[in-house]
């Protein structure tokens, strides 16, 4: 299925300028993002990226770099597949540079924090829920309004997630309360933010590590502003506003991180800019997808 994104945050910063005074913030952000694997590979067309995810990030100011998988391995398993593989290689290499002080933010969204809650515990905890097509107001945890990821967020938007049912789910499998709260590795290093229910059993919708930037939502923050396939898809203001805020949280992230290409050539042939999106509106649940 066709739910995914873990992004990746580069980040360029211009090394002509000549400016001695340290630079606490990137305004030229470069984020990559994870490629998934089509279903039946052709030629031109293994992997591909829903252009929602390219839109989010560029809604609010940064650009994207797709990373793209060279060795598809069939569905994107959070286990075995090539989509697995990159993310456990970007996942390490966050962990690593974090521990250095090189502050490198990592953002899972559905299939993309799945994926975390399995690079962290190292064990498949999720659990089938009846969670495929669903719009759900987030149950906020205590400890969520000091939170990073919604520390920033204007009240009214707040209120609106909190009461209104406009996080988007497409997904099968969740990390139940119950699993977060066995298991020692992930409870250590996730908090939870927020929680959500399919009626018989509560899972964990947002969380972010507490020692590392790395954030995960089992809910889909692009898609209110840029889905238009599905009747489940919520596209109120705050629906809307929601998308924005979310976005502005992970560009103001990748902000503080300052790797960049080793020259502005590579950069350029790196971008998105470099490919087209495709319409598949009419075929699938994206309006529009970038195919590599
Ligand atoms: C995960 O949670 C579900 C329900 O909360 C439970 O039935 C299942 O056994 C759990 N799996 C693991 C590996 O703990
Ligand atoms: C799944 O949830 C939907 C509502 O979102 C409900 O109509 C349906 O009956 C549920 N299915 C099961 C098997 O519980
Ligand atoms: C959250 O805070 C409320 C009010 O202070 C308290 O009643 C409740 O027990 C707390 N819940 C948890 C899970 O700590
Ligand atoms: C969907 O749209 C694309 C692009 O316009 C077109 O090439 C394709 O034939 C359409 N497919 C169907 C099943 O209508």
């Amino acid at each position: 299925m066709s739910n995914f994104a873990l992004l990746f945050c580069f980040a360029f910063s211009i090394l002509s300028y000549s400016c001695t005074v340290p630079k606490k913030r990137n305004d030229k952000p470069i984020i990559g993002v994870l490629a998934q694997e089509v279903d039946s590979p052709q030629p031109q067309k293994a992997s591909y990226i829903a252009a929602s995810y390219v839109k989010f990030l560029e809604s609010a100011g940064a650009r994207v770099v797709p990373v793209i998988i060279l060795y598809p391995g069939g569905d994107a398993s959070i286990v075995s597949s090539g989509y697995a593989d990159a993310a456990r290689i970007f996942y390490e290499l966050a962990i690593e540079a974090n521990s250095r002080e090189d502050y490198f933010p990592v953002w899972g969204t559905c299939l993309g924090f799945e994926e975390l809650t399995y690079l962290t515990s190292r064990k498949q905890l999720l659990y089938k829920t009846n969670t495929s097509g669903v719009m759900l107001p987030l149950v906020f945890t205590n400890g969520s309004r000091e939170s990073k990821l919604f520390k920033g967020f204007p009240a009214e938007v707040l209120d609106a997630l909190a009461s209104e049912p406009i996080t988007e789910n497409s997904h099968e499998w969740s990390l139940t309360l119950e699993n977060y709260t066995r298991n020692a590795d992930l409870r250590k290093f996730y908090k939870v933010l927020t929680t959500n229910s399919d009626g018989k059993t509560e899972f964990v919708s947002t969380m972010e590590a507490y020692g590392f930037p790395i954030y995960g939502t089992q809910w889909h923050p692009e898609k209110n502003a840029f889905e238009w396939t599905r009747p489940y898809i919520p596209h109120s203001p705050s629906a809307v506003k929601t998308t924005f805020f979310m976005a502005d949280f992970m560009v103001n992230e990748a902000r503080k991180n300052f790797h960049k290409f080793e020259d502005e050539e590579v950069e350029k042939r790196a971008l998105i800019y470099n490919y087209n999106p495709v319409y598949t509106g009419n075929t699938s649940v994206f309006e529009q997808t970038y195919y590599f």
